[in-house]
Parts: C-alpha cells; sequence; structure tokens
C-alpha cells in the first residue's frame, strides 16, 4: 500500500518547518528560504539491520572501556580529532567548494592501508577519482570507489563490503526514495545522513560526511546535521589562500578548541606541524616595525610576526590600514599610543598587517601591536629573541591573558629569550617559576616603551 504523500515546508537555512509557506523564517531570520518538500514515510520504516532491544541497565554494570582510536594516518587530522578516529563515529566535514575536501578525504583514504575503506563519490567519476589517488598517495588494494548517489543502493553495498571506514562526498548529492523532495534539500540531507549514522552505530563503523558551505558562509543544508553528527570539521583557507586551516567546531570525544593547518601543494595537502615556523619569517637583519607575538588559536599556541610602517601622512585625513587584525581595534590602541607615548596620530600613516595571512582575534596581540608601532615610528627595531603577549586597556594598562603558561612554554621551546606579559597576572594559580625564558612583567604601556626603546 501506498503511504499517504504529505507536504511540508522546510527552510533550506536552518531547517525550521512549517505547515504552509512562509516568507520569513523566525527561526534563522532568513528570508525566502521555504521550499515545500513532499514526505512520503511509509507506515514502518525499512531497515536494513536489526536493532537490539533497549532495556535500563544499571549505571554500574555497564562496561565501558575507553574507546580505542583509529589513527588515521595524518597527525594533523588525529590531533584535530582529539586522538584519532573514534570507532562508529561520524565527522562531517564542511567547507567551500575547491577548499580541498575531496583531496583530504582521498588522503585519508590511501593512508589507512591497514583497513578496507569504501569511498562513495556522487561527485567525481572513477576514473578521475584514480588519476587524482596516484598524483597524492600510494594506491592499496583495501581501497574501494564507489561512484553512486542512491543512498539505499549505497547502503546494500556498504552491507556487502562491510568497510571499516567509510566516506560520503558529498552528503548533498545523495537522495533516498523516501522522501520526494531533490537532493540537496534539507529533508534528504536529514534522511540520508539519519540512516548513514544509525548504520555507524550499529557496526561501530566510522563515517565521513563531506558537506558544501555556500560562499557566504552559510552551511545551508549541512548545517541541519550538526546536533546529530559527532564531530563538525570546518575547512577554510587564509587570505593568501596558501594554507588551509581546519577548525572542529563540534567533538564529543575532544576539545573543540583546537586548530589544524595544511598546506596545498601540487601533491595533495601538506600538514604543516610547527607553525610558528612558517608564520616566522627569516630575516638576517633587525628591521624595525615588528614585533612577534604568542598567540592561540584555540587552544594551540603559536608565534605571530606583527608588522607595522608608519610613515608621514600628506593628507589631512591620515590613513589607517590593517590586514588579519581588527582595524577598529587598532583605533583604539593608536588612541592608546597617542595619549601614553607622545604619537602624533593626526599626522601619521598606519599600515599593519598580520604574517602569514592569518586572522588574529585574540587580544593577546594588542602588545605586539602597538611595539611594532612604535618600533617602525621610531626607526628602532625589537630585538627578535623578544615576544609579547597581553592585552592593552584604555588607558594603557597591560592586562593578563589566557593561558599564559602555554604562551610562556611555546615562545621558550622557540628559542626567545625574552617575553613580556602583564604583571597583574594571578600567580596563585599561575606558576612561572620552572621557565628559563626571561620573563619581564609589565603594568603599563610606558613601561613596555621604557625598556624597549629608551
Ligand atoms: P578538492 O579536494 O577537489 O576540493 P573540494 O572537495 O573541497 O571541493 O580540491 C580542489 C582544489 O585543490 C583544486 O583547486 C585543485 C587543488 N589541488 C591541488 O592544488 N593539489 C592537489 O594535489 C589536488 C588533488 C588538488
Ligand atoms: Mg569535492
Amino acid at each position: 500500500m501506498m503511504a499517504k504523500a504529505r507536504s511540508e515546508y522546510v527552510c533550506q537555512n536552518c531547517g525550521s518547518k512549517s505547515p504552509k509557506w512562509i516568507g520569513h523564517c523566525p527561526a534563522c531570520n532568513e528570508w525566502n528560504t521555504y521550499v515545500e518538500e513532499i514526505i512520503q514515510r511509509e507506515d514502518k520504516r525499512s531497515s536494513s539491520f536489526k536493532k537490539p532491544e533497549s532495556i535500563p541497565r544499571k549505571v554500574t554494570d555497564i562496561t565501558a572501556s575507553k574507546e580505542k582510536r583509529i589513527h588515521s594516518g595524518m597527525n594533523e587530522f588525529n590531533r584535530i580529532l582529539g586522538g584519532g578516529i573514534v570507532p562508529g563515529s561520524t565527522i562531517l566535514i564542511g567547507g567551500e567548494p575547491g577548499i580541498g575536501k575531496s583531496t583530504l578525504a582521498l588522503q585519508l583514504a590511501l593512508r589507512m592501508t591497514d583497513r578496507s575503506i569504501l569511498y562513495v563519490s556522487g561527485e567525481e567519476s572513477a576514473e578521475q577519482i584514480r588519476l587524482r589517488a596516484e598524483r597524492i598517495g600510494k594506491l592499496h588494494d583495501k581501497c574501494f570507489i564507489l561512484t553512486e548517489t542512491f543512498l539505499d543502493t549505497i547502503l546494500d553495498h556498504i552491507s556487502n563490503l562491510s568497510p571499516e571506514f567509510v566516506i560520503i562526498d558529498s552528503i548533498q548529492t545523495l537522495y533516498t526514495d523516501m522522501i520526494e523532495s531533490s537532493p540537496g534539500s534539507v529533508s534528504q540531507i536529514r534522511e540520508c545522513a539519519s540512516r548513514l549514522l544509525s548504520y555507524a552505530k550499529e557496526y561501530g563503523t566510522p563515517f565521513i560526511l563531506i558537506g558544501h558551505i555556500t560562499k557566504e558562509g552559510n552551511i545551508a543544508g549541512p548545517k541541519v546535521l550538526e546536533h546529530i553528527v559527532d564531530t563538525v570539521l570546518q575547512f577554510e583557507g587564509d587570505d593568501h589562500h596558501i594554507y588551509r586551516l581546519m577548525r572542529s567546531v563540534k567533538n564529543r570525544y575532544g576539545s573543540t578548541a583546537d586548530l589544524g593547518i595544511f598546506e596545498m601543494t601540487g601533491a595533495g595537502l601538506k600538514e604543516v606541524t610547527n607553525p610558528s615556523e612558517i608564520l616566522l619569517s627569516n630575516y638576517d637583519e633587525q628591521l624595525s616595525g615588528i614585533a612577534i607575538a604568542s598567540t592561540l588559536d584555540g587552544i594551540r599556541p603559536f608565534l605571530i610576526e606583527v608588522q607595522a610602517l608608519v610613515s608621514s601622512s600628506v593628507y589631512a585625513t591620515p590613513q589607517r590600514s590593517s590586514t588579519g587584525f581588527d582595524l577598529r581595534r587598532l583605533g583604539m590602541l593608536l588612541a592608546v599610543l597617542e595619549k601614553r607615548a607622545g604619537f602624533r596620530l593626526a599626522s601619521k600613516d598606519v599600515f599593519l598587517n598580520i604574517a602569514g595571512g592569518l586572522r588574529i582575534f585574540d587580544p593577546a596581540i594588542d602588545l605586539a601591536v602597538i611595539v611594532s608601532v612604535l618600533s617602525s615610528n621610531f626607526d628602532i627595531p625589537v630585538d627578535r629573541k623578544t615576544c609579547f603577549a597581553a592585552e592593552v586597556g584604555l588607558s594603557g594598562e597591560i592586562r593578563p591573558v589566557s593561558r599564559i603558561e602555554q604562551r610562556v612554554s611555546e615562545a621558550e621551546k622557540l628559542g626567545f629569550n625574552k617575553i613580556f606579559i602583564s604583571k597583574y597576572i594571578n600567580r596563585k594559580i599561575t606558576d612561572l617559576s620552572r621557565f628559563k625564558i626571561g620573563i619581564e612583567f609589565v603594568g603599563k604601556a610606558e613601561d613596555v616603551f621604557k625598556r624597549l626603546f629608551d
């Protein structure tokens, strides 16, 4: 018997539903995102595998072995996940088209030589994938390629092959005839993903789902999956398109604060294991206008170079330009400099740049910003073995920042011999006595300038 077809309107941006068409989504505030989707539910879902009965158990009776992680063959990837792939987990990798999601997925498939892998592609032909595979890795015969978009066929193949790891590229291309709306619609994405997910949980097979994000940065379809998958990784590029940054946005099995850095090369993605090395330039001479900050992205510390150029302004309105750092914050810091260091704002053009093309939101780079500006202004270089980690307040006070021990430790590890930090750190909880690097405790911007430029 045919089940009755039912239709509903679904916001293609956030997945909210409405029984009738509405122009404005009350949940995500987008306009014209509601699309009619016909849903044909069978009275009883056909499920190709049987679920065990659920019974309440005493918490003390449940044996929880610490989950064993699968090594993915890529250290950066393992680290972002919190130490490898958890069996039965589903990982959603989102990113704009062309960022390298398929490349990463295929590289993982080629590196995990010790288990059988099924790479399902709805976007490229098997020949294309093979050619790419030859370029970026070593072929092995446990890696299977399936070009298919019909979910039920894919699940059949998965059942027959019982792969130990499955990659779906991409979730937007899949469809099932249980739902009548087109592939890529919110209902199709949700239904396909949830059926793959129950397979993953049932058989302990880890899945990677790839999802495209639109240019505007809105995750459209895949966004509706964020709460059902275990881990959401976001793949993005830097301003100069040299590096690829991978962030974990959600992780049931690890922290979400970590950042992985990759470089796109002719032979696929290369892991960047020591970001500080690429982010600091190697010049022989002492140059003015450069200050190095010990910064954090999430929980990962790295040192980054702040470059400033200050020149006399020829126009009535001085120019301000900033790459990788908030322009309004730069304006605020310059005002502090005017008050505390006699910096003549009105007659100077200021250009600021964060090396490596990264955007830094960590307030701990404030001090390096004002030091680089003054260094350029006076044309006095800052010693290259000195770095900074502090926020600067409106009255020029040097404020403490989070995770100071990690920042100091990273600076010491990279061979710096002096770091300027706030003297207001909480000494009850922060013990810096084990470090050999010279620590300069400062309370006011003037103290810093006196020690550096007098
Ligand atoms: P791809 O993985 O297809 O992106 P996505 O799946 O996210 O859409 O990567 C596409 C880009 O990467 C493309 O512009 C070509 C480039 N690329 C390289 O530079 N080197 C390589 O080895 C590969 C495979 C791709
Ligand atoms: Mg792709």
